[in-house]
């Protein structure tokens, strides 16, 4: 959940930072467009955006006895790399000179200024392309024409900037990262859901097991599923690793599985046992760890079976261990297993009242049980209700 948040914000801000150049392409769009080009006389035209306006006298011819006709060619070259647009062209021409013909423009002549503008047709001067337009001037005195203004204004595409297709090639990674993101997201969230399932199974199997164990003995029903909760209390309290929290719950669920070996008449006798009997009973510890040898996915659960009996001053079974050399996680279960039995009804005598469970665990702290998880035991008690856990 916090590894989505994590990646949520992380999109989050790359988009913004991608939308961020957008708009800073947006402005600088705006800001070119404003832009105009103004060639300030026939000599100077060629300005730094390689726009060329040339006129040409090309023709002239006697009309009438006063007058004369001039026709004046004009071509705009764009060597630009952009389009131009809204172009003007303003040109002085001679005192009183009249325009009688004029092809590619619209123009107005006033005050001896001619203004030559596109009609709809050649409103846009393509980059790396030439437009001609011309007109006809009827006039008394024949004139070269030596300077004239244009001004145009050149469109800018976002496509003409590095940060466009930088913007584009950041949309386009984080976009496939997205669908990358979502695949991976769906994939692991299956298999999350397999796992989960998976984990129902195993539970559940040990659970039958853990079931059919009990039910030699119908005053421990539920004995095995308790001292797994218990394991796992204790094993969170004492700081073990989350995977190991885990695993102690599955081997104490099993931990008296070679109770199934165990006759019943000697595992439900109400009375004292003989010395014999309780040598039986004591192989269910064996028996078990015989049983579970080949369960290796879950390491430590023959060892579970084993040594829960086993007494941190060395007076346990069957091997004798004490001290550290009895497994830890079965010095756990040693402790939970005892408080389960000290808390529940047996077929040899009731409960025990919680003080007298209390004081059992602090006596024996040292000797049956390793002082440590007795201490951790004892915590738990205190913070959590255990005594009035049935079953889970
Ligand atoms: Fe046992």
């Amino acid at each position: 959940m916090k590894r989505k948040k994590h990646l949520m914000f992380i999109f989050g801000l790359l988009f913004i930072i991608n939308l961020l150049g957008y708009c800073v392409i947006q402005y600088q769009l705006e800001r070119e467009a404003s832009i105009e080009i103004e060639p300030k006389s026939l000599t100077e035209v060629n300005n730094e955006e390689d726009v060329n306006v040339t006129l040409l006298r090309s023709k002239d011819w006697p009309e009438g006895k006063f007058y004369h006709g001039v026709q004046y060619d004009v071509s705009i070259l764009n060597d630009s790399s952009h389009q131009l647009t809204a172009w003007e062209i303003t040109i002085p021409v001679p005192k009183k000179a009249k325009v009688t013909d004029s092809w590619n423009i619209v123009y107005k002549c006033e005050d001896d200024i001619l203004t030559a503008s596109p009609v709809d047709y050649n409103m846009i001067v393509e980059p790396h392309s030439q437009q001609t337009f011309g007109f006809i001037l009827k006039t008394k005195e024949i004139e070269d024409i030596e300077s004239l203004h244009a001004h145009f204004i050149p469109i800018y595409h976002s496509s003409d900037y590095p940060l466009f297709w930088a913007n584009v090639a950041f949309t386009c990674i984080l976009f496939i990262s997205a669908i990358i993101s979502i695949i991976v997201e769906l994939r692991t969230a299956s298999l999350r859901s397999q796992n989960l399932m998976d984990k129902h199974i195993i539970i559940q199997t040990m659970k039958t097991f853990s079931n059919f164990v009990d039910a030699k003995d119908p005053y421990t029903r539920g004995h095995s599923a308790r001292v797994a909760y218990y394991s796992r209390e204790l094993a969170k309290k004492l700081h073990l690793p989350d995977r190991d929290v885990e695993l102690i719950y599955y081997i104490a669920l099993l931990h008296d599985i070679g109770k199934v070996l165990i006759p019943d008449d000697i595992l439900n006798k109400p009375g004292r046992l003989s010395p014999e009997e309780r040598e039986i009973i004591e192989t269910h510890t064996t028996k078990g760890a015989g049983i579970l040898k080949d369960f290796d996915a879950i390491s430590g659960i023959a060892d579970g079976a084993r040594y829960h009996h086993e007494h941190y001053d060395g007076s346990g079974y069957p091997a004798k261990l004490s001290g550290e050399d009895i497994p830890f996680l079965a010095r756990i279960i040693c402790v939970a297993d005892s408080y389960d039995a000290m808390s529940s009804d047996r077929c040899y005598r009731p409960r025990l009242d919680n003080d007298t469970i209390l004081d059992e665990l602090m006596t024996n702290s040292g000797k049956q049980f390793d002082p440590e998880i007795v201490t951790a035991m004892l915590d738990l008690i205190k913070e959590t209700n255990f005594f009035e856990v049935i079953e889970e």
